[in-house]
């Protein structure tokens, strides 16, 4: 079958943003879209991948998600909309077949886009593809420097514009970020970047953004927003300083306006509870803990119990968050306190069991972008412990992320068993207490992370989640 001969005036017809233009023309084999949340990433890979589709007939190139979820709901529907404006343009339809099962679409002009998720990169290893796209590279679960090398060696079939294209919003200075920036700033022809940031995109209200902001940390903003790569710290809590967050504090003067939550790290013989009082402005401070080497479950319980009472004074915690890792643990605390009407809420969806996403919620209530912490800790907490297991001050210190083969801190944290435990139950708790409007003066904090599959948790979340306030 013949196919029209195509003279697309790509910019009339889809009407790219400047930025988004310079990164689709750009000649360089690697392209890179470093882009702010909701930049237009998404958009603007998923028509790359249909303008090498178009510009290299007869030969196929892939399209890479996060996940095969990720790709079904957020760069499927983007690519779909794309083929419909270009069948308004051309009044032609573009498309030979579509098969979900195959993972593939295939163009009238021979052409095939796969799709997949990095999950399941290993399925593209030994194939032969004329182009490759890759979107949110820097967050999917494979190594990106994986990705890209076992992707750029499959690039061997010979065609008009072969390449391989990345979107993505930076996750610090290291990866193929580094490579492409080393590598442009060396001058090397091959590498291209363009850099856009969340307010590039005209199609984004800035309320949007504002909202973002609002909830953001500092160094979570100008990363995720403002696209700059840091430089990776090692440390997980670098925005914590003694002189900032902890306070000289009288739990008595807030007992009666406070409320009370907990979060609890069951370990087999290392656990860690931690207490905060809420106060009414939404600030949480970190009052109390109980590290314990209990001998069993037994003593454990009891000791949780008394503790808990002790620092309550007997009022009814608002919120329990306990790891959801022992259930039966979980039955007794809601034995015990579920019928005086507190919230017992084990982390029981994978989005919230997501760490990195754990760690961003404390670090923008450390170092929120405007206005004063809304995390701090009582100055009367142990600075140290005898023995191998640490308390809070000590281990939002000591906290580090797992160092890769070239001595480059990654984003995933690594577990000491010393300072991991008494992290974790403070995570716990402040995640679980993302639900609730009452611990956050009135207000839900705006989530803007994904889960480990790329997807948003709910409706409220992502780009289009509105201020709620
Ligand atoms: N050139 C454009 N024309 C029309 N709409 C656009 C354009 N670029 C982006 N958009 C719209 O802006 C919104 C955000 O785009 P997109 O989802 O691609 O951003 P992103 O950077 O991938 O976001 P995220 O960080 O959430 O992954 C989408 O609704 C998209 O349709
Ligand atoms: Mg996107």
């Amino acid at each position: 079958m013949n196919t029209p001969a195509i003279d697309l005036d790509l910019f009339k017809v889809f009407a790219p943003y400047r930025k988004q233009a310079e990164f689709l023309t750009a000649t360089a084999r690697n392209r890179y879209f470093v882009g702010g949340r909701g930049a237009g990433k998404s958009w603007t890979l998923t028509l790359d991948a249909l303008m090498q589709a178009l510009l290299n007939p007869g030969v196929p190139g892939a399209l890479l998600g996060r996940t095969e979820r990720d790709l079904r709901s957020n760069l499927l529907p983007f690519l779909r909309a794309h083929l419909d404006t270009l069948q308004r343009a051309t009044g032609f339809n573009w498309i030979r077949r579509y098969s979900n099962a195959d993972q593939s679409i295939e163009l009238q002009n021979g052409a095939t886009i796969w799709w997949r998720g990095y999950e399941r990169i290993d399925k593209l290893r030994g194939h032969n593809l004329a182009w490759c796209c890759a979107d949110e590279i820097c967050w999917s679960e494979t190594t990106d420097v994986t990705v890209f090398e076992t992707i750029t060696s499959a690039i061997r079939v010979p065609c008009r514009r072969p390449g391989f294209s990345v979107a993505s919003s930076p996750n610090g200075l290291r990866g193929i970020t580094k490579l492409f920036h080393l590598r442009t700033t060396g001058g090397d022809p091959n590498y291209w970047i363009t850099r856009a940031t969340s307010y590039d995109n005209p199609y984004l209200e800035p309320h949007v953004i504002e909202a973002w902001r609002s909830a953001m940390s500092d160094r979570r903003w100008r990363q995720e927003c403002l696209a700059i790569a840091l430089r990776p710290s090692s440390v997980v809590f670098s925005e914590f300083s003694e002189t900032r967050h902890v306070v000289p504090w009288n739990v008595e003067r807030h007992r009666n306006t406070c409320r009370w939550v907990f979060g609890i790290d069951w370990g087999l013989n290392r656990a860690v509870a931690v207490a905060f009082q809420v106060l009414q402005d939404g600030r949480w401070i970190l009052v109390d803990e109980l590290v314990d080497r209990p001998e069993s479950r037994g003593h454990w319980r009891t000791n949780l119990r008394r503790w808990i009472d002790q620092t309550t004074r007997n009022q009814a915690p608002y919120l329990l968050a306990p790891d959801r890792a022992c259930p039966e643990e979980n039955r007794f605390l809601h034995s015990v306190y579920g019928v005086r009407k507190t919230r017992v809420v084990p982390l029981s969806s994978k989005y919230e069991q997501y760490v990195r996403n754990g760690l961003a919620a404390m670090q923008d209530m450390l170092a929120p972008v405007e206005g004063a912490p809304r995390l701090l800790f009582s100055d009367k907490l142990p600075r140290q412990y005898d023995g191998d297991l640490q308390g809070i001050l000590p281990s939002l210190l000591n906290y580090r992320y797992k160092l890769d083969r070239d001595g480059v801190p990654t984003d995933r944290p690594s577990k000491d068993n010393v300072h991991d435990h008494a992290i974790d139950a403070a995570r716990m708790a402040i995640v679980a207490g993302l639900r609730w409007p009452d611990l956050h003066a009135g207000m839900l904090p705006n989530r803007i992370t994904r889960g480990p599959d790329g997807v948003f948790a709910n409706q409220r979340e992502g780009t289009y989640s509105r201020a709620h306030f």
